[in-house]
């Protein structure tokens, strides 16, 4: 069962950044590429460094403390050293909100 979780309104994450959203005790990454939402596990699967943090380039960003990049579309490794894909999760965008099907 997913439930759809407001985690943002849409002017919070202008096009080509990420940023860092809660909902509930779901600590999230969330990005908008050219005003397609996107949300993955805040937490790098190197160490737990704040995805929502790093630089986005593209459809990837570099995680802030070592430099991992993910592709955010998929949540697949790009560089190490990370070795794991990130989880994603399915956002979505009603009016001026940004929605997230959270487990
Ligand atoms: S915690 Fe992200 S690269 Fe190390």
């Amino acid at each position: 069962m997913m439930a759809m979780t407001k985690v943002a309104r849409v002017t919070d994450v202008p096009p080509g950044t990420g940023k860092v959203v809660r909902a509930g005790n779901t600590v999230l990454a969330l990005f908008n590429l050219g005003g397609t939402f996107y949300a993955l596990d805040n937490r790098c699967t190197h160490v737990g460094g704040p995805l929502g943090e790093g630089t986005v380039e593209g459809t990837q960003v570099t995680c802030p403390w070592h430099g991992s990049i993910f592709e955010i579309t998929t949540g697949e490794v790009v560089e190490p050293p990370a070795r794991r894909p990130v989880a994603t999760f399915r956002a979505t965008v009603e009016g001026d909100d940004v929605l997230v099907d959270l487990p």
